[in-house]
């Protein structure tokens, strides 16, 4: 796995890479990607198969600005103009109707399409130098604990990527926020790093859940972001027991922060560090129940499983 420094000269190279089919370990504030031409069908299904993911499992195109959009939407309604306005670049993601000559591939055969302008400043360099949108699911084999570092990626993926350029730690550490805007009322498919309360501000209405039995989103897969381990979430963490506490951490313990935000930037580092180590099991103390935790809690829910 060829891990590079994102010089103008390499992301350069990168950009050629991206042009020429091949797949590209890339940097975003969320977590990392594997970038491909989402113009390109056979790139595209080379994503899915390097991630050993489902081919129903539709993928997320990034692009550097609004116009990007004009080929990839068939409309970009007042409403996703709003959060555009607020939140782009950042980590917020909307689902909209598809251009039809969006590829099946992409999107996994659904009607619409998810897009973001990601928060990063090689992702932005990168998409600018390849001229195209860019299709990104997050740079872990399927099921796997998605990178926050360049090093987390997998080898088992890097190896089929061009390079990984090394953009430093993820600034938000979770996947972000899926919000359907397809429909009539919007909907919460994801939450992440923008919060379901800030969404909903712009928007001036609750935002409704996923449509139950109705194929999107990672909400069908229970255990999606799973580490090797086993995990257990407990009220409080035994002081022998391997795992994720909020104070002062014993021998084999990461303490994160008590601040939602926080915590969620440095999660999946935490358990990358933990699954290196093989434990027989990781045990998480719960954090708080309110409202700004949501999107940890969604991940917790998922690394259990
Ligand atoms: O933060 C992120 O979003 C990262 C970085 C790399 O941008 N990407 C990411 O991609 O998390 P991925 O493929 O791991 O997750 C994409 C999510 C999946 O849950 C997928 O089901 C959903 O977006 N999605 C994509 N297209 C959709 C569509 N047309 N309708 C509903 N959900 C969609
Ligand atoms: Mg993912």
């Amino acid at each position: 796995m060829r891990i590079l420094e994102p010089t103008i000269e390499n992301v350069t190279l990168a950009a050629e890479a991206i042009r020429s089919g091949d797949l590209v370990g890339m940097p975003t504030e969320t977590v990392y990607g594997v970038a491909a031409d989402a113009t390109n069908r056979a790139a595209v299904l080379r994503t899915f198969e390097a991630k050993g993911r489902p081919a129903d499992n539709p993928l997320i195109v990034h692009v550097a600005h609004l116009q990007q959009l004009d080929g990839l939407v068939m409309e970009f309604p007042d409403r996703a103009q709003r959060l555009a306005e607020r939140f782009w670049p950042g980590p917020l993601t909307l689902i909209l109707p598809k251009r039809t000559e969006v590829s099946d591939e992409v999107t996994g055969g659904l009607g619409t399409i998810a897009v973001r302008i990601p928060n990063h400043p090689v992702a932005l360099r990168l998409i600018d130098f390849s001229g195209v949108p860019i299709s990104a699911p997050s740079a872990n084999l399927f099921m796997g604990l998605s990178p926050t570092r360049a090093e987390h990626v997998d080898p088992a993926l890097g190896d089929r990527l061009a390079m990984v350029l090394d953009g430093g730690p993820c600034e938000i550490g979770l996947e972000s926020t899926v919000v359907d805007l397809s429909g009539e009322q919007p909907r919460l498919l994801r939450p992440g790093g923008i919060s379901r309360a800030e969404v909903e501000e712009v928007l001036g209405v609750s935002l409704g859940a996923p449509v139950q039995g109705e194929r999107k989103s990672p909400g069908l897969y229970l255990r999606h972001y799973a580490p090797k381990s086993p995990v257990r979430i407990v009220d409080q963490l035994g002081s022998q027991e391997p795992g994720i506490a909020f104070e002062s951490a014993g021998d084999h313990q990461i303490a994160l922060s008590r601040s939602p935000r926080e915590y969620g930037v440095s999660l999946y580092a935490a358990l990358h560090r933990l699954d290196a180590e093989g434990y027989s099991e990781i045990v998480i103390e719960a954090p708080p129940r309110d409202a700004g935790w949501e999107a940890v809690w969604d991940r917790l829910r998922r690394v259990v499983g």
